[in-house]
């Protein structure tokens, strides 16, 4: 079991504000902790009130979280980084809403809107007028989300609920990253182990909160049987939570395709013996570490995805595997080089005076500088994955035809 006695190094202090608000998701942390059935809060419990507490979780309160400048953000994500990666996409989501004969985009987890904003226009150039709906957990994001898309009017609603049954193009963009986790270890004997959280004894200033564990029950020592052997030592994690989400989607989407992308990888390499201490990663102003129970509700905490359990859920849902590659292919088959080649030629109204061409040469270098981003292995091209699930369109799908990769699954 991973222990942190001291702040990862280099990582920044917060400012008082952020302090104050540390306190008070801790002492509310606290109180779940007192009434948890043996001062034990399995660490899915912990996840979640950390990050989706109303007004004190980190994606639930007002701090600013997306964004690659310093000192505000804590991470960026693919829509964040250009428009290119949302109209790249649309291409793919215009293939799917014609193959359903619907016109309906239902996002999750919206973040800032970005994907959105990109995306509407987009689909308008396809010559498809969307209704884009978003479902978003977080009431702030929420918020902000209807501020930035309000131009798009009534072309854009949000869901308060799952919907009872769908048909057209379901998006969720680093979603399944974000869902809380179980935690788990193999002991010494080779036991399953369940991690959660405690009081630390002296509930020591700056450290009230420790990991603990305890004997798993039966169902996850079922599951966790047939994904990897004991290995004393290791440490890991597996989304139930995104699993059920997945599958719960069999009830839901009757027609259509989800596109789900995120890092990760097949479940091989997931549970790999040398992966020994999971995928657990916490983000704060672009300082990444491995200590999810520091500066509760000040940073976000995110695993990678397990693509084969979201496979096999989709499956046990009812719905089909439809395609499963690399961002980097996703975005070459989906038309990237054709739309960067389209903005790289001179438009007829375009102005020749010498600030003009500055400013164009300025936005051509930091647009290149996001799609090498997107793109490159060393980034986020072989990291993150699309997974595209559905029923009742006729496959193959554009973004997959370069390299579909569903055998390693
Ligand atoms: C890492 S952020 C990604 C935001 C955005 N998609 C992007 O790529 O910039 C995760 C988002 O998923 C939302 N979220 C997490 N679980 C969700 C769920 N079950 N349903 C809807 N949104 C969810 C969070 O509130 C947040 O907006």
């Amino acid at each position: 079991m991973k222990a942190a006695s001291t702040l990862p190094a280099g990582l920044p202090a917060p400012d008082a504000d952020a302090r104050a608000h540390q306190q008070a998701v801790e002492q509310y942390l606290s109180q779940r902790i007192a009434a948890a059935d043996g001062g034990f809060l399995p660490f899915e419990q912990w996840m979640d009130h950390a990050l989706y507490a109303p007004g004190l979780g980190y994606y639930a309160a007002g701090n600013t979280k997306f964004g690659a400048t310093l000192p505000t953000g804590d991470f960026t994500t693919a829509p964040e980084l250009t428009p290119l990666f949302a109209q790249t996409l649309a291409n793919q989501v215009a293939q799917v809403l014609r193959a359903s004969d619907s016109c309906t985009v239902l996002e999750f987890g919206a973040g800032s809107g970005a994907m959105a904003e990109a995306m509407i226009p987009a689909l308008r150039e396809h010559g498809l007028q969307p209704e884009y709906q978003i479902l978003e957990v977080s009431a702030d994001l929420r918020h902000r989300q209807q501020e930035r898309l309000s131009p798009f009017g009534d072309a854009v609603q949000w869901l308060t609920a799952l919907p009872t049954a769908f048909s057209g193009c379901v998006l969720a963009n680093e979603v399944l990253d974000a869902m809380p986790v179980t935690l788990f270890c193999w002991d010494g004997q080779g036991e399953l182990q369940e991690l959660g959280v405690r009081m630390t004894q002296a509930a020591a200033a700056g450290a009230p909160f420790e990991l603990a564990q305890r004997a798993a029950p039966a169902s996850l020592r079922q599951i966790l049987a047939q994904r990897m052997p004991p290995l004393p030592g290791y440490q890991s994690e597996v989304n139930l939570r995104a699993e059920a989400w997945v599958r719960q989607m069999g009830d839901w989407l009757k027609r259509g395709a989800a596109l789900l992308i995120d890092y990760g990888f097949p479940q091989r390499e997931y549970y790999h013996p040398q992966r020994t201490e999971g995928t657990l990663m916490c983000h704060f102003r672009h300082h990444a570490h491995a200590q999810p129970l520091i500066y509760a509700g000040l940073q976000d905490i995110t695993t990678h995805v397990d693509f084969t359990a979201m496979a096999d859920a989709a499956l046990e849902g009812g719905l089909d595997v439809m395609g499963y590659t690399s961002q980097a292919r996703f975005l070459m088959s989906a038309g990237l080089p054709q739309l960067l080649s389209s903005m790289s030629r001179p438009q007829a109204h375009e102005e020749k005076a010498a600030d003009s061409a500055t400013l164009a040469s300025q936005a051509q270098t930091q647009t290149l500088s996001a799609v090498q981003k997107l793109l490159s292995e060393a980034e986020m091209g072989e990291l993150f994955k699309v997974l595209a699930i559905g029923r009742g369109i006729d496959p193959p799908l554009m973004g997959f035809i370069g390299g579909d990769r569903r055998d390693r699954l």
